[in-house]
């Protein structure tokens, strides 16, 4: 069933108090709740509506008398009470539930032995019977009782008031939350787990218990997120004066979880990949990914838990936010410009992809009929795009002070999307035009700018047209407004002083107190537009949306020598990036023409030459080398094609890639050797730098199959003190088949096989790999020992793993296919929202030529016409086909 965001109503019932008792068992666990329940209206005569999923109705009890099922009525999905009384009353249900047989992951389950709870998006309902909306928030009180040999650690949210044993080997906890929350934030986990513990106190002197919960063996690995944390709640007083509001926090690690972690109110929930690390085990992009996402959760306190959403679509609100968040708390705590990079690149390898193809949706979109299909790289990348914008528009602080009346206008609520525009707006009397657009109209825009140069004039113009392509659902659209940040650059490479601008045939001051500036943001708001910049005393060349200042594609008239130019002098660094890649996405474009049209592929030595140099600038940061020497993705390549061709494009990169191994052999064997490093493992910028660098290097060497460079490769394996780089050098030989390639994964595994999550890696490298054929490795994978269907990183790895290759998964046999077919069926018995995850992997199937259309087709309509398919899985799959 769809459900649409024009439908929303307000809900006919209030619940104030909630009262939550839970008996755990091994063969059923019992929940009673009590719940205050008051009409909107006084005298309401509407019928209380509750979603209850999977539940085994015991009792309902209104005002403590016990209902006849005649005057209650209950369906597969609902426990309706057509009459409630007409005031305030208590309502009690008692159900029962089975955590032990819930692979869904969802609601209360159980990973490794212990219990533990997912509800966001709409698993409270897998709990107790409740009005599972997040505008429905309420006080909570959870009352455990367990086992307590089996289940020592008994958690949810808010402070522990009351413990204590019971005959027989029992005992209970009681836990009381004084924060008003929505049903998505209820937390529960019951286990043998240990904690790491720490304090943190606030700035206005609250001492905080912090606690990191796993099981015994893995305690060691906890110290860089517990670092983290700390990190991130110094960081959130610092720039936004947000501060911790209970006295204690809790974070605890699972194996098996769908996502990556989850903020419930004091009690975050992870998985385990995304809290353990040690310098032996997990990688330097590990690290990275443990900071940000720690930091993530943590920020939802505020904005997410504090300030929630009215209803689903809104969830850019607070994911949107947050990721902008953790972003900015990332750069801060490493390097701006590698971060916004990195950030970039996700957006345009997943988000772009997304936005063109049959799923696309608005950043708040305006239906689903499974919300969890919506916690897509569109609702969070994109959605932090847009809160970035307010930031370019407004600077850092008018930014400041519209989050700070955010909060002193919605504090304790749950708010929409515009609730948010509107405080950026009237903190800072700012005129946003037509902004909203963001978040309704779904697609990329593409802008295109041409410019030209007025030598006697002096002036310099610059002409935006915008184009938003069409979308499902939204044939036509209107144009957005497009902040751009630019800057103009003298033929020596220096910044130009801009101090005005014509717009609208009018004279625009863009100095800011009187002083001339090197970067101005223009508003494009209309589907045409020009600025002018007077007294411009020679041709500049235009560096264009500094720091990506816009989620948008650009089509400049910028020319190849304008570009080498960008990349080696603009005083934007981000931009010095994204020249060489505009360069490099060029080149990759007419060399898949000419490998289509049989021509024989040459690299241009200016390309060379551009690559070379930025390599040997030992005044850049080398992290920025790293990621300026890398090629755009495949993907990103076929994006930009008619008809995708991933065989072409295949060949096209790994040709680039060994005709730059060989041509700059001697300059990428002095970067390894420079960048060796004997010390112990420090997880910093300078550190993580070098060991970029190194890495990359020697992943281009490893590609020339030269016996001596393979040498090479096995050495720094071997004598890797770091799972960043024995990883890393793994990859390395990893890409060439032969038996150094199955010795070197096979002495991995070996070394490895008691960690999971370095399993985990050795599967997804194997299972990512374009050698060919690589379809029948993965199916003799999935047979392995360390392998689980019920795991989601294990079939993360393995199966969206395989999907990573695009020569492998888009095979012209259609043997990819086949898999991932027969996958999704498999998995959608266990976990509909890890299947529903795979199954978008053929959700671009339309970009392909016709006989993998065909082959793709098959596919789908195989999985749509299996017996008991889930939603999660319908939606994504029949709107696949029908747009
Ligand atoms: N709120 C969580 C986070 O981003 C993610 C929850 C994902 N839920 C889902 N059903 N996919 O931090
Ligand atoms: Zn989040």
């Amino acid at each position: 069933k769809e459900i649409f965001l024009k439908d929303y109503k307000l809900p006919d019932y209030y619940f104030e108090a909630v009262d939550l008792k839970f008996s755990l068992g091994e063969e059923k666990t019992i929940v009673s709740s009590k719940i205050t329940v008051s009409p909107k209206a006084e005298g309401c005569s509407a019928p209380l509506v509750l979603d209850g999923c999977d539940l085994k109705l015991v009792s309902v009890k209104v005002n403590s008398n016990e209902l006849k099922e005649e005057n209650f009525h209950l369906d597969l999905h609902h426990l309706t009470l057509p009459s409630p009384p007409s005031g305030k009353f208590t309502l009690e249900i008692v159900n029962e539930i089975y955590p032990q047989k819930n692979t869904s992951l969802e609601g209360l389950f159980k990973s490794s032995g212990n219990f533990c709870t997912q509800c966001e998006a709409e698993g409270f309902r897998k709990i107790t019977f409740y009005q599972d909306r997040p505008d429905i928030m309420a006080k909570y009180t959870c009352r455990i009782e367990a086992d307590k040999s089996l289940y020592p650690v008994l958690l949810s949210n808010g402070n522990l008031i009351e413990q204590g044993d019971f005959e027989g080997g029992r005992h209970y906890a009681l836990w009381e939350d004084p924060f008003k929350k929505p049903c998505y934030l209820f937390a529960l986990v019951a286990g043998h787990l240990e904690s790491r513990d720490d304090t943190f106190i606030t700035r206005s002197g609250r001492k905080v218990s912090l606690r990191i919960w796993t099981p015994v063996q893995d305690l060691p690995k906890t110290v860089h997120a517990m670092y983290s944390l700390k990190a991130a709640m110094k960081w959130d007083e610092n720039v936004f004066g947000l501060e911790y509001d209970l006295d204690l926090f809790n974070i605890v690690a699972v194996p098996d979880f769908d996502m990556g972690a989850m903020e419930n109110k004091s009690l975050n929930i992870f998985n385990s990949k995304l809290v353990l690390a040690s310098p032996e085990t997990a990688t330097d992009a590990d690290y990275a990914a443990i900071l940000g996402v720690i930091g993530h959760e943590y920020f939802h306190n505020w904005t997410g838990n504090r300030v929630t959403c009215r209803d689903w679509f809104q969830l850019s609100l607070k994911e949107g936010l947050t990721v902008f968040r953790d972003q900015e708390f990332s750069s801060d705590m490493g390097s701006r410009t590698v971060k916004r990079i990195a950030d970039v690149s996700r957006l345009r390898n997943f988000q772009f992809p997304q936005d063109a193809g049959p799923m696309a949706h608005p950043v708040r979109p305006h239906s689903y009929i499974k919300m969890d299909n919506f916690y897509t790289v569109t609702v969070y990348e994109k959605g932090a795009e847009v809160v970035r914008m307010y930031k370019t528009l407004l600077g850092s602080q008018g930014f400041r002070k519209g989050m700070d009346l955010y909060f002193k206008r919605h504090d304790g609520q749950a708010v929409t999307c515009e609730d948010f525009f509107a405080a950026m707006r009237d903190a800072n009397d700012a005129d946003f035009s037509n902004f909203l657009f963001w978040y309704s109209q779904a697609g990329t825009p593409h802008l295109k700018v041409t410019s030209s140069y007025n030598a006697e004039a002096r002036t310099y113009s610059l002409k935006f047209s915008q184009e938003v392509p069409p979308t499902p659902g939204q044939p036509v659209k209107e144009p957005m407004f497009i902040p751009v940040a630019i800057g103009l650059l003298y033929s020596n490479g220096k910044d130009m002083p801009l101090s005005s601008v014509y717009h609208d045939g009018k004279l625009e001051s863009v100095a800011v107190n009187d002083q001339p500036v090197y970067t101005t943001v223009l508003r494009v708001t209309k589907k045409e537009e020009e600025f002018v910049f007077p007294d411009i005393s020679e041709r500049p060349v235009p560096s264009l949306f500094r720091g990506y200042s816009a989620p948008i594609r650009l089509g400049s008239d910028l020319n190849d020598s304008d570009l080498f130019f960008l990349l080696a002098h603009d005083s934007d660094e981000f931009n010095r990036w994204e020249a060489g890649q505009v360069l490099a996405r060029n080149l990759m474009l007419s060399l898949v023409a000419d490998f289509q049209h049989n021509k024989p592929l040459v690299l241009n030595p200016q390309f060379v030459h551009g690559i070379k140099s930025i390599l040997c600038d030992s005044s850049l940061d080398k992290e920025f080398i790293a990621k300026a020497i890398t090629l755009p993705g495949e993907g990103e390549i076929m994006d930009m094609m008619k008809v995708a061709d991933p065989d072409a494009v295949h060949a096209v990169r790994s040709f680039i890639r060994k005709q730059l191994a060989s041509e700059l052999k001697e300059e990428f064997l002095i970067t390894v050797k420079d960048n060796k490093s004997t010390e112990q493992y420090v997880f910093n910028h300078p550190n993580m730098a070098r060991r970029a660098l190194k890495n990359i290097a020697l992943g281009y060497l490893a590609s020339l199959e030269d016996p001596e460079l393979a040498k090479l490769a096995l050495h720094e394996y071997k004598t890797a003190t770091n799972m960043t780089e024995q990883f890393a050098a793994l990859e390395a030989l990893a890409q060439n088949p032969g038996k150094a390639r199955d010795d070197v994964l096979a002495d991995f595994y070996s070394s490895w096989l008691d960690d999971f999550l370095v399993v985990n890696k050795w599967f997804a490298l194997q299972a990512m790999s374009d050698i060919p054929g690589n379809v029948e490795n993965v199916q003799n994978l999935l047979k392995h020992p360390a392998f689980d269907l019920r795991n989601p990183n294990k079939v993360h790895s393995l199966i969206l793993g395989f999907c990573r290759s695009p020569v492998n998964f888009h095979a012209k046999d259609g043997s990819g296919y086949r898999f991932l077919g027969e996958m999704v069926v498999q998995l959608d018995k266990l976990n509909p929202q890890v299947a529903s995850r795979m199954v978008s992997a053929f959700s671009r199937w339309r970009r392909y030529d016709e006989t993998r259309q065909s082959l793709a087709k098959a596919q789908l309509e195989m999985i749509l016409s299996s017996n008991g398919l889930s939603e999660n899985v319908f939606e994504i799959a029949s709107k696949s086909l029908a747009a």
